[in-house]
């Protein structure tokens, strides 16, 4: 039996370390970064703490994610089509510089894409 996504990209330390560096640059992006200003470091830490948990409960890892779901948490931010790219070439570039391999890169991508449409509101 195949490997589940979670072990192929390293398991949860590995997608931890990804997390941390999609975020470092979703924050500092000049297009995305303004979501993220004035939530204070403590909320950054506990936002890449839920977004690691629904990466590795996604991908098939045992972490349980427990926070609250996709469309609630991004209604009223008015995401455009625009954001949705710019974050996606982050995390592309993230996958990158990880060398995640050309399959689990597209698995990966899927499942994100997947949540496009409770994300994106513009
Ligand atoms: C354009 C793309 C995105 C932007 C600009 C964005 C921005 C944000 C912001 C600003 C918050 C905090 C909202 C608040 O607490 O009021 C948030 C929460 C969250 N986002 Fe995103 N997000 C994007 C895409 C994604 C994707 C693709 C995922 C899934 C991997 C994701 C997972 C989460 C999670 C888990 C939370 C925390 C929910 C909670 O607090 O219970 N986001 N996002």
């Amino acid at each position: 039996m195949e490997k589940s996504l979670y072990e192929r990209l390293g398991g949860y330390n590995s997608i931890a370390a990804a997390v941390d560096d999609f975020l470092g640059r979703q924050f500092a992006d000049k297009q995305v970064g303004r979501f993220y200003v004035g939530h204070s470091t403590n909320s950054k830490k506990r936002l890449r703490q839920l977004i690691t948990e629904i990466i590795c409960e996604v991908t098939g890892g045992p972490a349980k994610y427990i926070g609250r779901d996709m469309r609630t948490s991004h209604a009223g931010l008015g995401i455009t089509g625009s954001d949705w790219q710019v974050t996606v070439k982050n995390l592309t570039a993230v996958l990158d510089k990880f060398t995640v391999p050309q399959k689990e890169k597209d698995e990966l991508l899927a499942i994100v894409a997947g949540l496009r449409p409770v994300i994106v509101e513009i």
